[in-house]
């Protein structure tokens, strides 16, 4: 059965343009409660960490070295159905495939550059929230 609780960060290229305050008012008006929050700055070996899974794929080392870039907002988001809810919000992981009203189409420039992430199962959800918050941080 479905949680309702995912995981997002929204990404360097996204607070250096400015749009935390719209993307998380995307998200709120689209329903989703704030259960955790925290402006964090990943560095080359908490980003590779984070993105382990995809430690294999050419375009690994670009995604760390951008992910390390600047600060992020990482997030617990909470509501029914909340992973496969969070994703149509954000929309494709390439922004040129992005559907209209999208986050990733209103505020990211490229596949690598996407503005959000959006966990992409239960399981992992839970273990990216993990990766940033401890009990004592989520209401
Ligand atoms: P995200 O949802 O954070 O999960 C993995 C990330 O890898 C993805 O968003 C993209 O930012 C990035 N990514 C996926 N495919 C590519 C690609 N072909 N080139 C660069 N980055 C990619």
């Amino acid at each position: 059965m479905a949680t309702n609780r995912t995981f997002t960060m929204i990404k360097p290229d996204a607070v250096r343009a400015n749009n935390i305050g719209p993307i998380l008012s995307m998200m709120t008006e689209a329903g989703f409660r704030v259960v955790a929050m925290k402006y964090t700055h990943l560095n080359a070996d908490t980003a590779g960490d984070f993105y382990a899974v995809h430690k294999e794929r050419p375009f690994y080392g670009e995604l760390v070295e951008f992910m390390s870039s600047g600060p992020i907002v990482a997030a617990i988001l909470e509501k029914d159905n909340a992973v496969e809810s969070f994703r149509t919000l954000i929309g494709a992981t390439n922004p040129a495939e992005a559907a209209e009203g999208t986050i990733r189409k209103a505020f990211a420039t490229s596949i690598g550059e996407n503005a959000v992430h959006g966990s992409d199962s239960d399981e992992n959800a839970a273990i990216e929230g993990d990766f940033f918050f401890s009990r004592l941080e989520r209401f």
